[in-house]
């Protein structure tokens, strides 16, 4: 078989570890470097550096890579780990814009693209929906 959209991995249609690291950097570089994103910069730790790296693993194993991440943290649920930080609509579309960004800036291909964004859109939805909810 051809290696195709259908038998590659996302991760691998990507471009592997480099787009992952690409996605992860300019995620947050405009989001620090933008004022637009301020509300959202203002949830984060002052210093990015340990978030930059578990949102590298994390998008590693999401999009079928290696599972280094997610072995050495023995498990990890997002939405847990979301749940207690008051996300609200308007930090989720800020979230949602700032990856926007960075997945048009590491040239994922059109397919890709949109799949990401629906199946992140709706992550970052229910974080916020069951904010609402509690
Ligand atoms: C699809 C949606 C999202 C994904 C995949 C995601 C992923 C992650 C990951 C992997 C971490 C690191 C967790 C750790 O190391 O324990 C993290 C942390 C964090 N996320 Fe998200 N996130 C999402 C949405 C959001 C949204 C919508 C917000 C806020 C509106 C948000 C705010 C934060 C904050 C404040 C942290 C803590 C990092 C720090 O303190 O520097 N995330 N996220």
């Amino acid at each position: 078989m051809s290696e195709t959209a259908e038998t590659l991995s996302p991760y691998e249609r990507l471009g592997g570890a480099d787009a992952v690291r690409r996605l992860v950097g300019a995620f947050y570089d405009v989001m620090e470097r933008d004022p637009a994103y301020a509300e959202l910069r203002a949830m984060h730790e002052e210093d990015l550096g340990p978030t930059r790296e578990s949102l590298t693993g994390f998008f590693s194993v999401w999009l079928g890579g290696p599972r280094e991440w997610l072995e050495k943290r023995g498990g990890f649920c997002i939405m847990s780990r979301h749940a207690k930080m008051n996300v609200t609509e308007a930090t989720a579309g800020q979230w949602m814009d700032a990856m926007r960004h960075a997945i048009a800036e590491v040239g994922a291909e059109p397919a890709l693209a949109e799949k990401m964004d629906k199946a992140l859109t709706q992550l970052a939805d229910a974080m916020a929906w069951g904010r609402k909810a509690r």
